[in-house]
């Protein structure tokens, strides 16, 4: 089944888009581990030729992840920064490239460290305000990146009224899809071009795959970005397509379940006297808490908040102490899986931003990010308590 149009519910079709049996009557698609393909003639133009060119396996998780976002092309990658790599290939030296100031750290130190050098113009901006971000466009513009919700932040930015000036100016959108998952928002539904995962995070949901993708809908993107990937090989390995593709299986459910855990733990965090900040699309004091409700949809058009809580603790809260009392709520990077995983930025993810920037961003020592996911509310929320409490 591959038919991304057919009327079947997102759920069902993660399970079944590009899982059908083989000619054995596997239920369960194989994993094709071998390098390289037997070919009949020395001429001839079988579909799998060379494993970093295209592999079954690879094959069927791309079919079932083009599908997650209504995407006719989708390519896996060996990592979230792969995927990115790959975007910003494309482009060359003068070209200006627009990003949104509060991006995931690896992200900023790609640009700012590794193409540097490359004679490519990127431009950090607040992109929480379409204005702003139509402001700064020049002449030689060719691609605008958001990311929606910000890590670790949480800001917002509206993908449809920025795809609606792309459109005017000619410019490539693309969006990093990472924190809401292909369940809880579909940029290219409102006008992107490109989506991006880390799909090391809600797509795998288990804490034990690193892989980033790519989704599209025009072929000569498409035909780009194939380009990239065969010659410059950042591949997923057969055997991690397999895990992903077991992994969307299950992702409606595991999302639902963390993005109400979530909504929950939200409010519990706002009313204890002990937490200055909290963080999350889903609270009416979240300022973008509107645009969240509109642009946030469900497959079946609920707004939703995601599972991605940043928040933080009275300056009275040794942090250390904090995260030493709790057990069940992991102190890691990486989110979006099933494990309740929590962390601090300002050491941890963003450590490559300089100091300056991240305080002037907000990413300040005391805040935490939360990634919460399908354990118990009750037991979830008695830690959280229990960590304040004894301190
Ligand atoms: C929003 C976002 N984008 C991109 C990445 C990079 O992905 P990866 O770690 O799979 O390379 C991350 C990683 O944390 C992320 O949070």
């Amino acid at each position: 089944m591959s038919n991304k149009k057919n009327n079947l519910h997102f759920s069902t079709k993660s399970i079944h888009v590009g899982n059908d049996t083989d000619e054995t009557g596997s239920v369960v698609v194989p994993i094709h581990l071998t390098s390289t393909f037997r070919q009949p003639l020395f001429a001839s133009t079988e579909k799998f030729v060379y494993s970093r060119v295209g592999s079954p396996t690879v094959k069927k998780l791309e079919e079932n992840l083009a599908m997650l976002e209504n995407a006719d092309y989708a390519y896996a990658f060996s990592s979230g920064m792969a995927a990115m790599t790959a975007i910003f290939t494309m482009f060359k030296p003068n070209d200006h490239i627009i990003i949104s100031k509060n991006v995931y750290g690896g992200v900023f130190r790609l640009v700012t460290q590794v193409l540097n050098n490359n004679g490519i113009d990127f431009e950090f901006i607040d992109t929480t305000d379409v204005k702003n971000t139509e402001k700064a466009i020049k002449k030689n513009t060719k691609l605008i990146h958001l990311e929606t919700p910000s890590n670790p932040l949480l800001e917002l930015a509206d993908i449809k009224s920025t795809a609606q000036i792309c459109k005017k100016q000619n410019i490539l959108l693309s969006v990093d899809n990472t924190f809401m998952s292909p369940y809880g928002q579909r940029p290219l539904d409102l006008g992107a071009h490109i989506v991006m995962h880390s799909s090391t995070k809600f797509i795998s949901g288990h804490c034990d795959v690193v892989s980033g993708v790519l989704m599209m809908n025009n072929k000569e993107l498409s035909e780009k970005i194939t380009l990239i990937q065969n010659t410059a090989g950042a591949i997923v390995s057969p055997f991690d397509a397999w895990l992903l593709l077991r992994s969307v299986k299950t992702l409606s459910l595991r999302v639902e379940k963390q993005f109400i855990n979530a909504e929950k733990i939200a409010n519990w965090l706002q009313n204890n006297s002990k937490v200055k900040k909290v963080i999350y699309p889903g609270l009416s004091s979240h300022s973008q808490f509107k645009l969240a409700s509109q642009q946030q949809l469900s497959p079946e058009g609920k707004s939703v908040y995601g599972s991605m809580i940043s928040f933080e603790l009275d300056e009275s809260i040794d942090l250390d102490k904090f995260a030493n009392k709790l057990n069940i709520i992991t102190l890691a990077e990486s989110l979006g899986g099933l494990k309740s995983l929590i962390s601090c930025p300002y050491s941890m993810t963003h450590a490559s931003v300089p100091k300056d920037e991240k305080m002037k961003l907000g990413i300040t020592p005391n805040l935490l990010r939360f990634s919460v996911g399908i354990e118990h509310i009750d037991d979830l929320i008695s830690e959280l308590d229990f960590a304040i409490e004894h301190n």
